[in-house]
């Protein structure tokens, strides 16, 4: 232990033997004024130590903040260069702990393309011509664009009768628009561009830009003093069949076939159009509404209330098509559901659990009292004799197309292969075909005297209609050629 004298101190010796203030902190021993200077020198030079510390902390800290700055600026661009979305969406996926990301091996991806986005150009873009239709909320006018001097043809987009007091797009226009985009057929008419009227807050403002075609096929067959040659009915069949087999191919059921619904331009095209009631289905089949296709070329499955419905359907007005085509006048213009049920069993027979099985599990079967089968006549089609011009060949493809059972009627891609198309006469060249004179072209068409698709409005109150109270407010019997329909 070291002596501790006054006289005899070292600086080792203070150091040694620290004294305390008042205030309890603790300082070294100074008691000379060279030993104070020493102690304030070094305390000096121990600030400023800190403070170059703290400053080089200070420095360390900024740069690491702008190089992080930087980092995070650097990936936000080669995100949006790259139109990746957002590392934040990124990281939505779940990434496993082995790396991997779910189960995704079996998984098929559905690419859809995505279209540039853009605003839709202004319908001011064409000058009006003349109106084509104009129906109790639909219209169509011919129009040139001012640009090119196309000719086109500008289609309101329909307002439901229930949405009109909405805002927002029908659900019936988006659809017609969705599928319209994606279709590129040479027998489907082509959408150029949506267009929209000044004030763009109103539907009735949005306008299709259609290829223009000079007739509809209704309005041809209510004009032409003579019927088509069967080259010509088989050119036209096959065109439709061309058409319905590629929207079948890309899950679009039309569900609103007619002639009034197919137009024709004068190089002997034909073109499916009118895509209201159309829609994208899977398989299985998602719910659908019942209440499509326009009366007189509606299924008898759906005239049954069927649940579940496919491609069939089209098929069906297909062969009510193909009839008009060949007679130019309406197969089975039924006043009402239940008259046109009757025509249909006049034409085709009744069903039977043979012919068409579990026909009557349908919800609208039960109320129907079918004559027995065994009365003459009543399961054979009559169409051969109601079709006298028409081949063996023909007549066959006709009474396929509209078999009761759905399951019976060749699919479009049948159709096309059937021996019909490759018997003489030929299907006539399209440029061959006869050229009519437009009424498009002209003043407005004549309205049709022919029943129209049926509204979305009605659509939900089918559940409550009750078949069995239309069937009591008729005549006891519908009477039909051969035998006599029943309803209860
Ligand atoms: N691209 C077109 N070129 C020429 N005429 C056309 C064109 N599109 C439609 N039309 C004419 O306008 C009519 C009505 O068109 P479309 O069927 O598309 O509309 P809609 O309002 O749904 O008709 P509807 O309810 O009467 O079936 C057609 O029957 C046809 O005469
Ligand atoms: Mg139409």
């Amino acid at each position: 232990m070291l002596q501790c004298s006054r006289d005899n101190h070292s600086i080792n010796h203070y150091r040694t033997h620290p004294i305390f203030h008042t205030n309890g902190e603790q300082i070294p021993w100074a008691n000379t004024e060279e030993d104070a200077a020493l102690e304030a020198k070094l305390k000096k030079e121990k600030e400023e130590k800190k403070r170059l510390k703290a400053e080089k902390a200070a420095r360390a800290e900024q740069e690491r903040q702008r190089a992080a700055a930087e980092q995070a600026q650097k990936q936000q661009d080669e995100e949006s260069s790259d139109r990746r979305p957002p590392a934040k969406r990124r990281k939505l996926t779940p990434e496993r702990e082995d790396g991997g990301i779910g189960d995704t091996e079996d998984v098929k991806l559905l690419r859809f393309e995505i279209g540039g986005w853009a605003p839709s150009r202004s319908v001011e873009n064409y000058d009006k011509l003349n109106d084509i239709e104009e129906g109790s909320y639909g219209w169509v006018a011919r129009a040139r664009e001012i640009k090119t001097g196309d000719v086109v043809a500008l289609k309101r987009l329909k307002l439901d009768k229930d949405e009109s007091m909405r805002t927002g797009l029908p659900e019936t226009g988006l659809r017609e628009i969705q599928i319209l985009k994606d279709c590129s057929h040479k027998n489907i008419v082509k959408l150029r561009e949506v267009v929209v009227g000044e004030d763009t807050l109103r539907i009735e403002n949005i306008f299709l830009v259609l290829e223009f075609l000079e007739h509809d096929l209704k309005s041809i067959l209510e004009d032409m003093p003579e019927p088509f040659l069967a080259s010509e009915v088989k050119t036209l069949l096959l065109q439709l069949g061309s058409g319905v087999a590629y929207l079948h191919d890309h899950w679009i059921l039309h569900r609103d076939l007619k002639t009034s619904n197919l137009l024709l331009n004068n190089r002997g095209q034909l073109k499916i159009a009118d895509f209201g009631m159309a829609r994208y289905v899977g398989d299985p089949a998602p719910k659908l509404t019942q209440l499509v296709v326009t009366l007189w070329y509606r299924a008898p499955e759906l005239l049954l209330g069927t649940k579940t419905y496919g491609a069939p359907i089209d098929m069906w007005s297909v062969g009510c098509i193909f009839a008009e085509i060949l007679t130019r006048k309406a197969l089975l213009p039924g006043k009402n559901e239940v008259d046109t049920l009757t025509m249909i069993f006049e034409l085709c027979g009744i069903p039977t659990e043979e012919s068409w099985p579990g026909f009557r599990r349908l919800p609208n079967a039960h109320s129907l009292r079918l004559p027995s089968k065994n009365a003459p006549g009543a399961t054979g089609a009559v169409i051969r004799a109601r079709f006298p011009l028409l081949t063996a060949a023909g007549s066959a493809l006709l009474t396929g197309l509209l078999s009761l059972n759905p399951d019976a009627r060749p699919t479009a891609k049948e159709m096309l292969q059937h021996e019909y198309f490759r018997q003489d006469p030929k299907p006539k060249h399209e440029a061959m075909f006869p050229t009519f004179p437009s009424k498009a072209g002209q003043e407005r068409r004549r309205r049709h005297d022919t029943p129209n698709a049926p509204g979305r409005g009605q659509v939900a109150s089918l559940g409550a209609v009750d078949f069995s109270g239309i069937f009591a407010g008729r005549d006891k019997e519908e009477r039909g050629g051969g035998f006599a329909l029943r309803m209860v």
